[in-house]
């Protein structure tokens, strides 16, 4: 993994605005794996912002979001489909027939969708680049604690823990869902890279769990120390609990270097 911590919760967006933006130049017909959350709204900010200075365009990207509520139709502002046009879509240039979420209508058979999913993205030629939060309890999408490490896109039960963490973007009056359709552990394991932010106090002891901790579905995060090329970028307060600070530091600084000698862009 490389991890790279930064000062504070905008040099992480600026970072991985950057580096998603030098992905869309290079390649501009890529597919993106997207995730919702309080912690990507910044990054998405970043993006509309490069989009609107003429630097990058979304014109030839696909999208596949992590995950979206049950039971939530995409009018409804609460679904992810609804925060993704709100902070994203409707401020760029993507064809909305290249952006994909696991969204489940009205009568349709949840476990269907899941493998439908799975399908998608295969035709698409699989994820260049997941885009990924974490859970105060180590989750990645809807991926739970206990979660298969083998799974793919399925039907998930949220935890208590994360339904009382998102409650604070629902009403007292509002329906809050306790079921999700969310890519699996496997599906997001496809991904050629994967680009994981993580930002503030909360969420520095699942960060711990993740990177230094044993490999376990306890964390379903911890998974990805099996992954080849996942960059990891921290705000100083997410990366309170690491015990190897220094080494990650010391890393960050030799990449940066090997960078400027030889274009290498990164360590996994
Ligand atoms: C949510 C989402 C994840 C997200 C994570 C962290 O429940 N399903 O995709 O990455 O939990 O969210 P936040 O960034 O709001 O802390």
């Amino acid at each position: 993994m490389e991890i790279i911590i930064l000062k504070d919760a905008d040099s992480v967006a600026a970072f991985g605005g950057e580096l998603v933006a030098g992905l869309l130049r290079v390649s501009p017909a890529t597919v993106l794996g997207l995730a919702s959350g309080g912690t990507q709204l910044a990054l998405y900010h970043k993006l509309v912002a490069k989009h609107r200075a003429g630097e990058i365009s979304f014109r030839q990207v696909t999208t596949f979001n992590l995950d979206e509520y049950l039971g939530v139709t995409p009018a409804n502002p609460q679904s992810y489909r609804a925060y993704m046009q709100r902070v994203l879509f409707d401020h760029v240039d993507i064809d909305p027939r290249r952006t994909f979420l696991p969204e489940c209508a009205e009568g349709q058979n949840p476990l269907l969708v899941g493998r439908l999913y799975e399908k998608k993205i295969s035709a698409a030629g699989g994820i260049d680049l997941q885009i990924l939060g974490i859970g105060v309890n180590g989750h990645i999408g809807f991926n739970e604690p206990s979660s298969s490490l083998n799974s793919r896109t399925r039907v998930k039960t949220l935890t208590r823990q994360t339904v009382a963490d998102n409650s604070r973007l629902f009403s007292a009056s509002e329906f809050q869902p306790r079921l999700a359709l969310t890519m699996g552990i496997a599906t997001i394991m496809d991904a050629r890279r994967i680009l994981l932010l993580a930002t503030g106090e909360k969420k520095a002891e699942a960060v711990a769990k993740m990177i230094e901790g044993p490999l376990t579905a306890m964390c379903p995060a911890s998974i990805l120390q099996m992954h080849q090329r996942v960059t990891v970028l921290l705000d100083e307060a997410a990366a309170g609990q690491l015990k190897n600070r220094d080494y990650y530091d010391w890393t960050h600084l030799q990449s940066q270097s090997l960078q400027e000698r030889f274009g290498l862009d990164h360590e996994a």
